[in-house]
């Protein structure tokens, strides 16, 4: 939720609104209810904000022109505090001299007292932000040292936040907070970024440092300082930045959703890479935890939200079925709230694209605090939550821009194959010498991914007749069935359809009734050889709709042809092994989902409501 950029430069160049509006441009998927930069201009501090998407940004910049500055921040916001509206939008100025602004990601959760207090002392504000009041408190606070005010400053606060503000008197400074909340810094050449992640700066270097909680960092020309919040020295660590700036460009293609679709298999390729030896074992070095603790495991645990937790719930069944280890999965928010019972022989494994997911990271912390072990799978280096675990296991899906989760849900797949393999191979037991043969045709997987995107030409000619529809049902059985709640979860945040994904055993129970004639259900079809005769079952499910007049959109694999006499469209996957084809079955529903967005005018890439990284709870 909201990006945040800072940026000092040298003053020949003057060039920080640039930098600032690149970096926002980079960041919007973060939030998109409002954007403002502030720009240290001589004795005061200019700003200039705008409700609405960044484009109204630059349409008001052009209409009244800020002077160039070499220091300066920007904000791209999802609204907690006070509605999206010029008012109440970033940066926020605190005293009266205009001399300093602030931006913040975040929920300060005393705010009222605070402001309470302010406005006993005769403060008027603005906004109806949260944020104006850190503006106020920094102003007061300022004694002629803008990191020394921001420390009394955050003293204060309670919740999670991060802050940067710039002070006309220090004109070559920006001050950066965190707790709870993103932020990182970009190391330049006589230059120096801030940013909500690096894909604020990724123009201008991959050279970066991670900060941890509770750190103040001041940078400036020459370099950052790190202090933490009680004043004692710190550092940040050194990373570099894997991707360059072209990964988090469209490419060619009209929407980074589309984009991102077909980066789908080398998310897959790529987070299978390197983590087999010659004979084909799994080598997981970078897990970092003995393998003594993890033979010593009795349960896992595991927390996401969104699309990650339907990764987790397609994990659940494959990790369960190799390692006979019980697998649970727990929405973060909830788990959190519910007493959990884990034990040190618990491993809780968080899934999360950004690592920043602020129920996810709490829920990591609740878990550490009972004593369990923490493994993240992450796709963001630098980011919170691998920090906060005992152990990370990256997928490597590259930037994803688009809010829709796509490439990251694969990847994350991918990584739970990983671990539950790895985890098989290592305790022995029946599966142990299986391992290598499903690593190997989990290789294969890429290459089916890339034919199956070379076929979609059907599908999405279905999305534009349906793009009147005003519900769609997807239903599926075993991994099908988080399967069936991802399409589901797709079509809502991209096309503002009712959709709902169920287990398609549940159906008799109830959903059923929802079934009328024309409506359209999808339904993900297990591969005949899939054990139990769920083939078969699921056969039977699309018979009993199709009856009640339901048009059936079934996506069955190649070869299967028990489908055809009940099918109204069928839509073809390649084959392969019951436990990996969600990595395949999930491809047709997200492309579907793309279409009918488009064909509705909706914007794809940022769907209304909705931020990409949820770092408020
Ligand atoms: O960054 P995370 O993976 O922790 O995000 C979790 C969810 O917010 C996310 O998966 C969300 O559901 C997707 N954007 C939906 O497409």
């Amino acid at each position: 939720m909201c990006g945040i950029v800072g940026y000092v430069g040298s003053s020949a160049d003057g060039k920080a609104l640039d930098v600032v509006l690149e970096g926002l441009a980079r960041l919007e998927y973060r939030g998109y209810d409002s954007a403002g930069v502030a720009l240290v201009d001589g004795d005061h501090v200019s700003t200039r904000k705008k409700a609405g998407k960044l484009a109204n940004l630059r349409a008001v910049l052009e209409e009244q022109p800020l002077e160039a500055s070499s220091t300066g921040i920007g904000h791209t916001r999802w609204a907690t505090h006070g509605g999206p509206t010029d008012a109440n939008a970033h940066p926020h100025r605190g005293g009266t001299d205009g001399k300093l602004a602030v931006i913040h990601n975040g929920i300060i959760e005393n705010f009222h007292s605070l402001k309470g207090e302010l406005l006993d002392e005769g403060v008027a504000f603005a906004s109806e932000t949260d944020t104006e009041v850190v503006a106020q408190l920094l102003a007061r606070a300022y004694d002629g040292d803008l990191t020394e005010a921001m420390r009394s400053v955050v003293a204060r606060l309670e919740g999670a936040f991060t802050l940067l503000a710039v002070h006309a008197d220090a004109p070559d400074v920006v001050v950066g907070a965190r707790r709870n909340s993103p932020l990182v810094v970009g190391l330049g050449d006589g230059e120096n970024f801030l940013g909500s992640d690096v894909a604020a700066f990724i123009g201008y270097t991959r050279n970066a440092l991670e900060l941890e909680q509770d750190q103040i960092v001041t940078i400036t020309p020459a370099g950052a300082t790190v202090v933490n919040f009680d004043g004692t020295p710190a550092q940040g660590k050194a990373f570099e930045v894997t991707w360059d700036a072209a990964a988090a460009e469209k490419g060619g293609y009209d929407t980074f959703m589309e984009k991102e679709i077909h980066e789908q298999p080398h998310a897959v390729g790529d987070t299978l890479l390197g983590r087999t030896d010659e004979d084909g074992h799994l080598v997981l070095d970078e897990l970092r935890i003995s393998e003594q603790q993890l033979k010593d495991i009795d349960r896992i645990t595991i927390v996401a939200c969104g699309t990650a937790a339907y990764a987790g719930m397609v994990a659940k069944y494959a990790i369960e079925h190799w390692t006979r280890i019980p697998v649970e999965v727990a929405l973060a928010h909830e788990f959190r709230y519910c007493e959990p019972i884990v034990s040190e022989r618990t491993l809780v494994v968080s899934i999360s694209q950004s690592g920043e997911t602020m129920d996810t990271l709490m829920a990591v912390k609740h878990a550490r605090d009972l004593g369990a072990l923490t493994v993240s799978v992450c796709n963001t280096h630098g980011s919170t939550i691998p920090r906060e675990s005992d152990a990370v296991l990256y997928t490597h899906a590259g930037p994803e821009i688009a809010v829709a989760s796509t490439k990251a849900f694969l990847a994350q797949i991918t990584a739970c194959y990983v671990l539950g393999l790895y985890l098989a191979q290592l305790r022995g037991g029946s599966y142990a010498d299986d391992a290598a043969a499903v690593l190997k045709e989990l290789h294969q997987v890429p290459g089916k991914i890339e034919q199956l995107l070379g076929s979609m030409g059907r599908v999405r000619e279905i999305a534009r007749f349906m793009a009147d529809t005003r519900s769609v049902l997807f239903l599926g059985r075993h991994v099908g069935y988080p399967v069936a709640m991802e399409g589901a979860l797709k079509l809502k945040e991209l096309a503002y359809i009712h959709a709902e994904g169920f287990a398609a055993g549940e159906l008799k129970h109830g959903p059923i009734a929802l079934i009328e004639p024309g409506q359209p259900v999808f339904i993900v079809v297990p591969g005949p050889d899939t054990p139990h005769g769920l083939h078969g079952k699921v056969v039977s499910n699309i018979q009993e709709i199709r009856a009640r007049g339901a048009r059936t959109l079934v996506i069955a694999q190649e070869g299967d042809t028990a489908v055809e006499p009940f099918a109204d469209e069928i839509i073809r996957v390649p084959a392969t092994s019951p436990m990996l084809a969600p990595l395949l079955t999930v491809v047709p529903l997200q492309v579907f989902a793309l279409h009918l967005s488009t064909a509705k005018g909706l914007d794809v890439d940022q769907p209304r409501n909705l931020a990409k990284s949820v770092t408020v709870e």
